[in-house]
């Protein structure tokens, strides 16, 4: 039995059409938060997944998940801040999966928040995984979805990637570049009918959710810094990462075939006041 023909399952709803039945998915920064809750989503939608994270423990944890609820999954470690790096994953995942169909360019950070004094090396890293890695893993991966007849790209961007961040103006800039790639690459591949997207969580449940909550990891400022930024919220909370998973799941699947090109706010109002 091949890969493509053995992720049958779905817990959510076992009688419903499952959304990505033999579709085969690789997902960077899979192995926490929001990423591994769509690598755990996907898999149960009927996708086979590669889990790829620098954290090997971790992506073998979602791995392991993956399986233990009977789908199929395999970890791939990788420092995506090594361009080679980001074209790896995709070589040695298409090999893995008999091929390709969804990526989802997941990984990113938050970035220095000075101007005064920037910090270059700091800099540099925000910008290579926020808006390289990205790039250059869907370089790689062209070639396979266009083998497979098509397929769908996934960016993770921000609101900060729509609206300004007077606190992160670096991470705003990248995200806002994360943006543009992804309208730019949707309008480059839809003749090849790979279709392109942007999701843009706003502040979500993840461990990534303090260094943005308290830059300096300031306990004194914690609980009016989470107060004031839920505040910022109409729906007065984080998203939880299934939340964000279900999104980056609508987008990836067929269900969203005429959608190419769009940055889709997953934000609980932020950026719509
Ligand atoms: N959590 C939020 O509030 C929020 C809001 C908007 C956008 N985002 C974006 O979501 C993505 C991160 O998601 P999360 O909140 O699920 O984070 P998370 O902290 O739960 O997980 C991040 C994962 O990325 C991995 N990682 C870090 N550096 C890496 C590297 N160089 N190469 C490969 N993997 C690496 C980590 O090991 C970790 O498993 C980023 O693109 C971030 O900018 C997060």
């Amino acid at each position: 039995m091949t890969t493509r023909e053995t992720s049958t399952m779905n817990h959510d709803n076992p009688t419903s059409a499952m959304r990505l039945k033999n579709k085969r998915a690789i997902v960077t920064a899979g192995g926490s938060g929001m990423g591994r809750a769509g690598c755990l989503l996907f898999a149960r939608e009927g996708a086979a997944v590669v889990v790829v994270d620098i954290d090997a423990a971790a992506a073998q944890r979602t791995v392991d998940e993956i399986k233990a609820a009977g789908g199929t999954a395999h970890a791939i470690t990788a420092d995506l801040l090594q361009a080679e790096e980001c074209h790896r994953i995709v070589h040695d995942g298409a090999r893995l999966l008999g091929g390709l169909d969804l990526l989802w360019n997941h990984a990113g950070m938050p970035g220095p928040a000075e101007v005064e004094g920037l910090d270059l090396v700091e800099y540099e890293k925000a910008m290579s995984l926020n808006v390289r890695s990205g790039l250059l893993s869907t370089g790689a991966a062209v070639k396979y979805m266009r083998e497979a007849g098509g397929g769908s790209i996934l960016f993770t961007a921000s609101v900060a990637g729509l609206v300004g961040s007077m606190m992160a103006p670096v991470y705003s800039g990248a995200k806002f570049g994360v943006v543009g790639m992804a309208m730019s690459l949707a309008q480059r591949f839809a003749a090849d009918n790979i279709r392109v997207n942007a999701l843009c969580p706003g502040l979500t449940d993840t461990p990534m959710l303090p260094k943005f909550v308290n830059r300096n990891n300031d306990p004194s400022v914690q609980e009016e810094n989470t107060r004031k930024l839920n505040a910022a919220i109409p729906m007065g909370r984080p998203g939880r990462p299934e939340e964000l998973a279900h999104a980056a799941l609508w987008l990836l699947s067929d269900d969203a075939s005429y959608v190419t090109g769009v940055a889709l706010p997953v934000d609980g109002g932020y950026v719509c006041r």
